[in-house]
């Protein structure tokens, strides 16, 4: 099974590149389908297609699914979120807004994306593609597995002890000590969440790609998401920076073109050694199956859709004692041509090419904070720079 999903700042174009991913997809003959956690129902008129909550088919080997986060919540983890409010309420806390804090932000996300582990177990599909919500934050949550991964068993021995002592002292704690029921679910969940982990971490599997628009905040946007995926060991396949101008006779619109193609080549400085496909920006919106099938012919040709487009991180990380080792690919250069600065919680290295100098600002990870760049050197077209407390 491949997995593919597609991130980036709202508007970029994730919805319609999703769209058209699957349909090329099916129609080369993978079982495929297309999962929307968006509250706003976009897939339905991208489609032009009544979209629900239940599997609907599109055309052949093409199914479509809008999930319901809220849904997803109440049907298999209501009793939790209740344990969790009633925790708060214990406190006195009035019981509706120990609700709304029990429901944590960018939970119902979470949910959702359980939906991809539930889907994959079934295996009845070649290609999962997954439409991303707009902020990168969400993005987050995918992570969160991880570090659920490496707690849960501990944290199974745990709460299975806890809640034997915790109903001891429920009379002086004043906590309501979980019941077997709630942890069994507990438990589950974090058994899930492990799955989701390896699934998202296997790169043969797991593709994420990211979608810019030849602008400045979108590509900024894009680079965190390509750091911190790198940071969690999930593989980044592909850039698409999507709606180019076309060069045009007309002043003002070649303006945009000539700025668009500037920042066309800082993104290929900024996401190197990771392949980029520039699409153009269409006559009109992109709706309905032939016209995505247009866009899609032009993002992939006649190549697989679903191929794994390139593997291995840009930047990886190393920490110790301390100490924190990032290693950076970037492009041919020799040690005269660059130029490393850290400003705040980014990186900037200044390379001098032909196009002249290309910036490239790399977001740092939290764990830099409190640190300084000590040492930096350059081999093999990998930079090695080290961070110390
Ligand atoms: N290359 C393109 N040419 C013309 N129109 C495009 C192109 N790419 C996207 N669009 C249009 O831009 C709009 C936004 O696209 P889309 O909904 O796919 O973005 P999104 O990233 O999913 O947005 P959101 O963050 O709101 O989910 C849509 O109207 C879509 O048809
Ligand atoms: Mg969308």
């Amino acid at each position: 099974m491949r997995l593919i999903l597609y991130t980036g700042k709202g508007g970029t174009g994730k919805t319609v590149t999703s769209c058209a991913t699957a349909i090329r997809a099916s129609e080369l003959g993978y079982k495929t389908l297309l999962l929307s956690v968006d509250p706003a129902h976009t897939l339905s008129d991208a489609l032009e297609y009544r979209v629900g909550n239940e599997l609907t088919r599109i055309v052949n080997n093409f199914d479509v699914l809008q999930i319901d986060p809220v849904i997803e919540l109440s049907k298999n983890y209501s009793q939790l979120l209740e344990y969790t409010a009633s925790i708060f309420s214990s406190k006195g806390l009035d019981e509706t807004l120990a609700y709304e804090i029990a429901m944590l932000p960018g939970m119902t996300q979470l949910f959702a994306l359980l939906k991809v582990e539930e889907i994959e177990k079934e295996s009845s599909y070649d290609v999962i593609i997954l439409d991303m919500m707009p902020s990168g934050e969400a993005l987050r949550y995918l992570y969160f597995p991880k570090l659920i991964g490496s707690l849960s068993r501990k944290l199974m021995g745990l709460t299975t002890l806890i809640s034997g002592v915790a109903r001891l002292f429920e009379p002086i704690a004043r906590i309501p000590a979980p019941s077997s029921s709630v942890i069994k679910l507990e438990v589950q969940l974090v058994e899930r969440l492990e799955r989701l982990a390896s699934i998202f971490q296997n790169g043969e599997i797991t593709s994420i790609r990211l979608l810019a628009n030849p602008d400045t905040f979108s590509i900024e946007n894009a680079k965190r998401t390509l750091m911190s995926a790198n940071l969690y060991g999930i593989n980044v396949d592909l850039a698409i920076i999507n709606k180019h101008i076309p060069s045009s006779s007309d002043e003002y619109f070649t303006k945009w073109s000539e700025y668009q193609e500037l920042k066309y080549k800082e993104a290929e400085v900024n996401f190197y050694p990771l392949p980029i496909k520039k699409i153009r920006l269409f006559e009109s919106e992109l709706k309905g199956i032939d016209m995505l099938r247009r866009y899609a012919l032009e993002i992939f040709n006649n190549e697989d859709p679903t191929k794994v487009f390139y593997k291995g991180g840009m930047f990886r990380f190393e920490g110790y004692d301390g100490k924190l080792n990032m290693m950076v690919n970037v492009p041919f250069t020799s040690k005269d041509n660059l130029e490393i600065e850290r400003i705040g919680d980014q990186l900037t290295i200044t390379v001098k090419s032909e196009i002249g100098k290309v910036v490239n600002i790399i977001p740092l990870p939290a764990a830099t904070i409190g640190m300084k760049l000590s040492k930096a050197r350059l081999e093999n077209n990998t930079l090695y720079i080290m961070f110390t407390k």
